[in-house]
């Protein structure tokens, strides 16, 4: 099937590269040049594992090609959306310019029963809204959220846990959807649950999942703070509360909490919609889950400052870690670089190191100091921080062998990704968020 798919961030790309994959033929459209120009040469212009090589055997195959010309698309019938809804920058709600001018550029080209298929995360009643314009050419609107997790986003997207297809209730509607499953025609194959439901339950389902997802990592880092005034260890907890299937244990990893481009700006958007239509007090938590997640990053620094003995200033910190998670170079709204920024704040030499993410960091901080390889950057520190819980730190890196570079044996786990025994084993004077 010929597919365009509009904005090649961080979803496009990898979108555009895995329908290539999958056999389709595929153009991707962005108004980036350099993004566009490292795409056609098979270069990911972020770190996504795997995603170089579909990238790369997709343009050999000539399935997949990238370019800055929207009337490209007019070749294609099915036309996927992918661009970016940040958060506003005066406020809390999603930034929807992207979304429209996507869609203005697009209509020219659309004919009719094209589909074009929303994939950005956007405020309820977003997709009602854009719908009059692309029924004007005849084409279908229909939204099909993206659940892809960064650092798996290539194995996300061909083997997604779920499709959901939100469609208007026209005969076109169920054509588009009907089209759609032969698009995802090898997770359908394998019995992928594919929902198709109406346009406001698709846009709700995703910012439903995001807040989810946040809350319940909110809620182990509430569980951390009570644990550090009882003394109890918030890990054990999580392990104990975990094996309850109807609970499980997977985002209950306490610590310096929730970053990156999706939850905090997608919690943040989602209550303000809320109170857009009446129902803010439905989603007030959501408040609540963000501040217990930014007060985790406080904590982590006065963990540091209160093992320096309150003396930070022209110490040395060593801050392993910048991506807002491991497998992934992004740092938008990183925890572990707001944390090395506040250290540096209050006068703390701060040394950040970083497998894929110092580039991006150092373009956005340029007040830390910025060291790739890891041991150096361990050299002579009075205190370290892991912040991203990458492999390169929590199973690669033996607590001897940090001993023999730091000045003072002092580890802040940010992560609880470390063995404390082993590291206090070792001379360590080691520190946890929500444990003894
Ligand atoms: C998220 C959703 O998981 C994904 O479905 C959606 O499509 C986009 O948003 P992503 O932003 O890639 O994906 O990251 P995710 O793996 O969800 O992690 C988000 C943040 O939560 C990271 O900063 C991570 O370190 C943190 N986290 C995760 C915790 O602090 N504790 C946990 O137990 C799990």
């Amino acid at each position: 099937m010929k597919l365009s798919v509009i904005g090649c961030g961080y979803l496009g790309a990898v979108h555009a590269a895995a329908m290539a994959s999958i056999g389709h033929d595929v153009v991707g459209i962005d108004v980036d040049v350099r993004k566009i120009e490292a795409l056609q040469q098979g270069h990911a212009p972020f770190y996504e594992p795997g995603l170089p090589e579909i990238l790369q055997q997709g343009i050999a195959s000539g399935r997949l090609r990238f370019t800055t010309d929207m009337s490209e698309a007019a070749d294609a019938t099915v036309h996927f959306v992918g661009v970016g809804t940040p958060q506003q920058r005066d406020g809390d709600a999603a930034d929807l310019t992207y979304v429209n001018a996507a869609i203005d550029d697009l209509l020219p080209f659309l004919k009719p029963d094209d589909i074009v298929v929303g994939k950005s995360t956007v405020p309820v009643g977003t997709a009602a809204q854009l719908t009059p314009r692309v029924d004007a050419v005849g084409a279908t609107l229909v939204w099909n959220p993206e659940f892809l997790r960064e650092g798996w986003a290539v194995q996300d997207t061909i083997h997604p846990d779920r499709i959901v297809v939100g469609i208007p209730p026209t005969e076109a509607g169920t054509r588009a959807s009907n089209i759609l499953r032969e698009v995802f025609h090898t997770a359908t194959a394998n019995d992928t649950p594919f929902i198709v439901t109406d346009l406001a339950t698709s846009e709700l389902v995703k910012v439903a999942a995001n807040a989810f997802l946040a809350t319940k990592i909110s809620f182990i880092n509430a569980m951390a703070e009570i644990a550090e005034v009882t003394g109890a260890d918030v890990t054990q907890l999580a392990d104990a509360i975990g094996h309850d299937d109807r609970i499980g244990r997977r985002f209950l990893g306490a610590g310096i909490g929730f970053g990156g481009g999706c939850l905090p700006k997608d919690i943040r958007a989602f209550a303000a919609r809320a109170e857009e239509l009446g129902r803010g007090e439905s989603v007030a938590f959501l408040r609540e889950v963000d501040e217990i997640n930014v007060r985790r990053r406080d904590r982590a620094v006065q963990l540091v400052v209160g093992a320096l003995g309150r003396q930070v200033y022209n110490k040395r910190v060593t801050v392993l870690g910048a991506a807002f998670k491991p497998h992934s170079d992004d740092i938008r709204d990183s925890p572990a670089l707001d944390v090395a920024v506040r250290l540096r704040g209050l006068g703390a030499l701060v040394t950040v190191t970083d497998p894929a993410a110092l580039a991006n960091a150092q373009a956005q901080h340029p007040q830390l100091t910025y060291v790739h390889d890891r041991d150096a950057a361990l050299q002579g520190a009075d205190a370290v921080i892991v912040v991203t819980e990458w492999d390169e730190y929590r199973r690669n890196l033996t607590p001897e062998h940090a001993a023999s570079l730091v000045n003072q044996r002092i580890i802040v786990d940010g992560r609880n990704c470390l063995d404390p025994s082993a590291w206090r084993a070792a001379g360590w004077s080691y520190y946890g968020m929500g444990r003894p």
